[in-house]
């Protein structure tokens, strides 16, 4: 299984904060962005990720994480030069996904909550056959792709952005797909938007049958960070959960060290790059498992 994450696109409901940075780099509480969703990847399991990022972007993404051996895992960068919508990720990152199912997280998507891991390891191991969504209730659906389901959770209509949203299942940044992405999204043409929509994709999966969606419960936490309101909420949720447990949310070096993928001695090297900071701390203070 390859992963994408995408972090490209212009920002701009952002407004001032994004003239000369990616949204994907802006702080939620004490991270970039880009760790959350880069996490939920890493707890599924998925050691290869390319980033899409932008040209003026591409350098900052780099220096951030690099190719990401200090994680154990293989990290690679494509440039988008132009938003052109969330399936373009497939048509960009053709030679990386290869043969391989590939899955995407959106760049500003930070999902959290109790048995998420075991979730997501499941929906990404063995063989992929078909595309899964991961579908969450939400108050205000018309900002979303809205989903409905029948009485046995089988999706019946997918809708971008519905004025009259006949659910209230919106369409989370998280999308499993086997290698038939790569040949399907060949057959989309743009929205009115101008974009290929991951809706429009993955209703070409619903109408053959081979659609899943795996409900997301309210014990799980699914909050994007687009706007300055969904932001700031999103740093308070992560402020306030770290606080109470003394744990981090999407500390990539402790995910990476607790799959596996980096010794302690790595562990030290992090805990010693960000020793003036509490991450730095934390990464100090972390147990050590006998190698
Ligand atoms: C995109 C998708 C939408 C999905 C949402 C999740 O919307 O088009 O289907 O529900 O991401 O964050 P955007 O936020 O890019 O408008």
């Amino acid at each position: 299984m390859k992963g994408i994450v995408l972090a490209g696109g212009s920002g701009t409901r952002l407004g001032p904060l994004t003239v000369s940075t990616s949204k994907q780099l802006l702080p939620v509480y004490d991270k970039p962005m880009i760790y959350y969703p880069l996490s939920a990847l890493m707890l599924a399991g998925i050691r290869q990720v390319e980033i899409i990022t932008t040209p003026r972007d591409e350098a900052d993404f780099r220096k951030l994480l690099g190719d990401g051996s200090q994680l154990g895992m293989k990290l690679s960068y494509v440039v988008q030069t132009a938003p052109r919508g969330i399936a373009d990720a497939f048509i960009l990152c053709r030679d990386f996904i290869g043969d391989s199912p590939v899955t995407l997280i959106l760049g500003d998507n930070l999902f959290y909550g109790h048995g998420l891991s075991e979730l997501l390891h499941q929906s990404v191991s063995g063989s992929i056959a078909g595309a899964t969504i991961f579908s969450y209730h939400v108050n205000n659906p018309r900002r979303y792709g809205v989903v409905s389901v029948d009485k046995s959770g089988r999706a019946t209509a997918l809708v971008e952005k519905p004025q009259m949203p006949k659910s209230n299942l919106a369409v989370t940044g998280l999308y499993v797909y086997d290698n038939t992405v790569v040949d399907r999204v060949r057959v989309l043409s743009p929205s009115a938007r101008n974009e290929l929509e991951i809706t429009d994709l993955n209703k070409l999966y619903l109408q053959d049958g081979s659609l899943r969606v795996v409900p997301l419960g309210r014990g799980v936490a699914w909050l994007d960070t687009g706007t300055a309101q969904s932001l700031l909420e999103a740093s308070e949720f992560v402020r306030s959960l770290q606080r109470r447990q003394g744990l981090q949310i999407a500390c990539i070096e402790e995910i990476a060290y607790r799959q596996g993928w980096i010794g302690s001695a790595d562990l030290d090297r992090a805990a010693k790059s960000f020793e003036s900071c509490d991450y730095g701390k934390y990464l100090d203070r972390l147990p050590r498992v006998s190698e």
